[in-house]
């Protein structure tokens, strides 16, 4: 059996705040049970959840999506290996995405910072007219659009 830790212990032990750990627990993503009080009670397995939730928002995952995975796992009790092997699979394609895309980050950052030219050959920040719009949300062509020429 396992202990039963306050929102406060959770919050601390795990780095997440309260009020991120009460929407986890509204968006399915852990579960918690009440005290004679009324105050939320966690098993201790809930930590490893909620490292999973935070690494895999680190990977760029979505809630929808770490719902999704964390629906895999049983819902009481700690994962087993075999259950977070599983899990990380599919992780390795997500990670190498992110590092590219934080390598295009860097990139772009490090041209412009000190530079201001703005230049529409090759500057990532230039956007005359917000064409970029067209393509998406977000900065477009850090992200991996080209400007068109
Ligand atoms: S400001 Fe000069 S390259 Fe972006």
């Amino acid at each position: 059996m396992f202990p039963l830790l306050t929102i406060g212990h959770v919050s601390r032990r795990s780095g997440v705040a309260a009020s991120a750990l009460r929407f986890y627990e509204e968006r399915g993503l852990i579960r918690s049970e009440r005290a004679g009080s009324g105050h939320r009670r966690y098993r201790q397995p809930v930590l490893r959840r909620i490292a999973f939730i935070v690494f895999a928002q680190r990977i760029g995952l979505t809630l929808d999506e770490i719902g999704a995975e964390l629906a895999k796992l049983p819902p009481e009790g700690a994962p087993s290996g075999r259950d977070w092997s599983r899990l990380s699979k599919n992780w390795t394609s997500r990670i190498d995405e992110r590092i590219a895309e934080l390598e295009r980050l860097k990139l772009g950052v490090t041209e412009c910072i000190g530079c201001g030219c703005l230049s529409l050959e090759r500057c990532k920040l230039a956007n005359p007219g917000d064409r970029a719009a067209r393509r998406g949300p977000g900065p477009r062509y850090w992200m991996a659009d080209r400007p068109p020429r």
